[in-house]
Formats: structure tokens, sequence, C-alpha cells
């Protein structure tokens, strides 16, 4: 079976999506104070990791060992709607990157369940 990394094309793929992902996460609101101001190292990181996630290959476990993605996220307070926003700017950079309707609610799926276990803060 082809892994979703396969079916959207790989790296190029994956490249794109990070590419709009993250000028959305910086004119966010909700997220941008969260980042630092150079993202060339968060997308880097980010393309090693979604490649990996979706079925690519191991690059982001052999350049930075376990994900441990909650605990990497414990320094940043996320609450729930820290979570919709993350989301948000994925949704459309999804939107924007364009791809089959079937592959991209396989992603989708996987991003919000990731996105939700990522939440910290209950209140504000
Ligand atoms: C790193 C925020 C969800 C994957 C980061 C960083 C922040 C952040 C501030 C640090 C950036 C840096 O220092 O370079 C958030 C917020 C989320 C969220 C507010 C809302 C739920 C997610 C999700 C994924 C993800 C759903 C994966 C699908 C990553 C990865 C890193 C990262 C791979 C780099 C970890 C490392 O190797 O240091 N995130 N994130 N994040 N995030 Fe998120």
């Amino acid at each position: 079976m082809q892994s979703v990394y396969e079916k959207i094309g790989g790296a190029a793929t994956i490249q794109k999506i990070v590419e709009a992902f993250y000028p959305r996460v910086q004119a966010h609101p909700e997220l941008k104070h969260l980042f630092p101001e150079d993202l060339t190292e968060t997308m880097e990181k980010q393309f090693l990791f979604l490649s990996q996630f979706f079925g690519g290959p191991p690059i982001y476990t052999e350049k930075r060992g376990h994900p441990r993605l909650r605990a990497r996220h414990l320094p940043f307070p996320i609450y729930p709607k820290t979570a919709e926003a993350w989301l948000a700017c994925m949704a459309s950079a999804l939107q924007e990157v364009g791809m089959d309707e079937k592959v991209r609610e396989e992603m989708w799926d996987r991003l919000v369940m990731t996105a939700y276990h990522m939440i910290n803060q209950e209140h504000e």
C-alpha cells in the first residue's frame, strides 16, 4: 500500500506545504509570538518531521532523535484555541498546495489528532 507521502508526491509536496504553512503562522495573532522570527530552522525541522510522519523516510529521527512531540511543545502554552489556530493555518496551506481530496482527508485526520494532543493549557 502506498504511503500518504508517496500519494501526495513526496518531498517536493511536503516542502510546498511547509512553505505555504509558515507565512500563515507568522501572520496569525494567536501563533506568531510563539515562534522565532527567523523560521528557517523551524521549517527544516517540520520538513523532516512531516516527511517521516506521512510515511516517507525516517529523516527526522535520524537528525533529531525520537520526535517526543508533546514534550518538545511543553515550553509553549498551547490552549485549545492555539491548536485551532495552528490547524486553520494548516487547512489553508493544504488548500493552497492542492491535492486529491481523499488523501487530504487522510492527512487532515492525523494532523487534527496530533494538534489536539499538543494542548497543554486549559484556561487562559
Ligand atoms: C516546533 C508550536 C502543533 C510539529 C514548534 C515550535 C513551536 C510550535 C512554537 C518551536 C519552533 C522552533 O523553535 O523552531 C506549535 C503549536 C501547535 C503545534 C502552537 C498547536 C497545536 C504541531 C503539530 C505538529 C508539530 C500538530 C506535527 C504535526 C512540530 C515539529 C517541531 C515543532 C516537528 C520541531 C521540533 C524540534 O525538532 O525541535 N511547534 N506546534 N507542531 N512543531 Fe509544533
